[in-house]
């Protein structure tokens, strides 16, 4: 019987604006997105009924039951599987979780059964980010996550530590508690492609735009703010921002030792904090 493994790299949002929202409350976002190198693993079979099996750091934060989005991604094909999920990411913070295994589930099953993709819409259904997570890669994402703009570069080149304080975050809290839903979006005059990226100056450009719900999530979250610092003071470190709604935060560096080395110095600060380096080639 044919079987699929696929990696559901963790999803960063190295910006996060958010422009506007909706009449039916979802908020409208300009934010560059990447992923890094760390992530969950589905193996993926056809079977007579859905069966899922977790294994990893994170398995008992995840429902098992019919509201899993595997099951949902599954619905959308109208097929049965046996799936295998190794849940090496928190859940609930800010780097994918549900919608980077949804994204890959779905990538996995359509390849065993050699169907379609289903279309953007369906792919919303299931969540706002499993678009861009479908799709991979550096991207620019605007809309409620419904407007791609697949970025011409092979590489974001940066290696990356991720840091995830244990404190799980709702993301609607952290939307309904941003003062303003209407800010600035991403600022020119960095040129965002399609052409391929300029690396130079691009952290400086990075620097200078937001993640808009770092600062309604420090407020809900106190170690929001203790994970930047710590982040932040390490050797190396380019950029310190959140990722999403929280609380799972990021850190750029230039060199993969100089992240080795932080990762290593934060997880011995902090032995209970999720901590990981993100070292490898372009994307
Ligand atoms: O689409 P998803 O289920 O991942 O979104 C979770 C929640 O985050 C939504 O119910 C909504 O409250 C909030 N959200 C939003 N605007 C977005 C994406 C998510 O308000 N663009």
């Amino acid at each position: 019987m044919t079987t699929v493994e696929v990696f559901a790299p963790a999803k960063i949002n190295l910006t996060l604006h958010v422009t506007g929202q909706r009449e039916d409350g979802y908020h409208l976002l300009d934010s560059l997105v990447c992923f890094a190198h760390v992530g969950d693993r589905l193996t993926v079979s056809p079977a007579p009924s859905n069966q899922l099996t977790v294994t990893g750091r994170y398995a008992g934060a995840v429902p098992t039951g019919d509201d899993n989005l595997i099951w949902k991604a599954a619905g959308l094909l109208n097929r049965a599987f046996d799936v295998t999920l190794e849940k090496n990411l928190p859940v609930a913070s800010g780097i994918g979780g549900g919608s980077a295994d949804a994204a890959a589930a779905l990538s996995a099953m359509t390849s065993v059964m050699n169907c379609p993709m289903p279309g953007l819409e369906a792919q919303l259904s299931l969540g706002a980010d499993v678009p861009v997570c479908v799709m991979g890669g550096l991207v620019r994402m605007r809309g409620i996550g419904d407007q791609l703009e697949p970025l011409d570069t092979g590489a974001f080149p940066w290696p990356m530590v991720l840091v995830n304080p244990g404190v799980p975050v709702s993301t609607p809290a952290v939307f309904r508690s941003l003062a303003s839903k209407t800010n600035a979006p991403m600022a020119s005059p960095f040129e965002l492609g399609p052409s391929p990226i300029q690396m130079d100056g691009f952290i400086d450009w990075l620097a200078q735009q937001r993640n808009d719900l770092e600062a309604p999530a420090k407020e809900l979250v106190t170690e929001v703010g203790d994970v930047l610092d710590r982040i932040q003071a390490q050797s190396g470190c380019l950029l310190a921002r959140m990722s999403g709604s929280g609380a799972t935060c990021f850190g750029i560096f230039a060199e993969d030792d100089a992240a080795r080395s932080a990762a290593q110095a934060l997880s011995a600060e902090q032995p209970d904090w999720w901590v990981a380096p993100s070292i490898g080639p372009g994307f």
